[in-house]
């Protein structure tokens, strides 16, 4: 027995283990409930009692050195882990899931396609504007409403100069201002961005929304110009069976003015709730741009003109995919923004 437990101790002595798998395979070898030290343990009934306190002392210092051994063994693995122990490597990945595009994305895009088709390029500014851009060169009066606070968020107001006032633009006519400063025409732009109002936030009207406005400037651009992209862009949009009106309407920067309204692609004409039974629904502002406007930018009015629309992105996304609060746009609930998935 004695011979027995020095043999195993020298064989504690020099264990080694270059993983763990290894060293649990020690473990079970020597200390497990059938393993060599037990087994020993339990012969410890057959030693003749003379022997039994030298045998006794013997496996118990054969048990502790054991126990010792593998914790030192297992200390080793543990310091050396490089934050992996414990991960399951073999296990696969957890579905990712992909994102989608925003509905308001999809929508733009679709506009920006069709007008692209026409010619129009990409024009983009800054969201943080002078009053010079946003209105006074659009030809607003200086005690236009829109000027208001109601309707303007401020970010700088300049009491000795109106025009100098910074604030966050209310519509990109500001980009078409800018187009008209810096290049000569032909022009052919269209400007998508985010715009803003001060208006109370409800399922119908929100203190920020999405633009595409378009400017057109060249010698001999008349309304009839603008009806016929108008009309292609609602025709491209809604179905080849839509149909258009325009409505007289006022806008400080274009004379004539019209809203264009599309006949309702829900009822087909017909008349249902959503365009309150008139068949109709109105989408865009237009006109032909005014003198006024062409001259503060130094675009000579009597060899140019040019005709510009303006419209809300949510108002044609609405339209399309009938969503009822306007907030969901921007509250980005994916159980929502799923629904967008197979849109595009
Ligand atoms: N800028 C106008 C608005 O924000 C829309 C518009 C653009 C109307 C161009 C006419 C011509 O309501």
């Amino acid at each position: 027995m004695i011979a027995k437990i020095d043999q195993l101790l020298q064989e504690v002595e020099t264990i080694t283990a270059s993983n763990a798998e290894e060293l649990e395979a020690l473990r079970i070898k020597y200390l497990s409930k059938k393993g060599a030290i037990n087994e020993l343990m339990a012969d410890f009934r057959t030693v003749p009692a003379e022997q039994k306190k030298e045998v006794g002392m013997k496996l118990n210092t054969l048990k502790t050195k054991a126990q010792e051994k593998i914790a030192a063994l297992k200390e080793q693995f543990e310091s050396q882990d490089n934050g992996c122990e414990g991960i399951d490597l073999t296990r696969t990945a957890y579905p990712m899931e992909l994102g989608t595009r925003h509905p308001l994305t999809i929508v733009k895009n679709e506009i920006i396609d069709i007008f692209s088709r026409l010619g129009f390029c990409i024009a983009e500014g800054p969201e943080v504007e002078d009053d010079l851009h946003v209105f006074t060169k659009l030809n607003f009066a200086a005690d236009h409403p829109a000027r208001d606070m109601q309707d303007t968020f401020f970010v700088e107001s300049n009491e000795d100069d109106v025009t100098k006032n910074i604030i966050l633009r209310t519509h990109t006519s500001s980009v078409q201002v800018r187009a008209m400063d810096f290049s000569k025409p032909p022009i052919r732009i269209l400007c998508p961005g985010r715009v803003y109002r001060n208006e109370a936030i409800s399922y119908r009207a929100h203190c920020f929304f999405h633009q595409i406005e378009g400017l057109y400037i060249d010698k001999n651009v008349s309304f009839t110009d603008l009806k016929q992209v108008l009309l292609l862009f609602a025709k491209e949009m809604f179905g080849e069976e839509t149909k258009i009106r325009l409505r007289p309407s006022y806008f400080p920067f274009t004379e004539p003015s019209a809203e264009m309204d599309i006949s309702c692609n829900i009822c087909g004409g017909k008349g249902c709730n959503f365009c309150k039974h008139t068949g109709w629904v109105e989408i865009l502002g237009c006109g032909m741009v005014d003198p006024n406007v062409l001259e503060a930018s130094g675009i000579d009015s009597k060899i140019y003109s040019g005709y510009a629309f303006g419209m809300g992105v949510e108002r044609i996304t609405n339209l399309k995919y009938q969503v009822k609060d306007l907030r969901m746009f921007s509250e980005n609930d994916t159980r929502f923004l799923k629904e967008f998935e197979n849109a595009y």
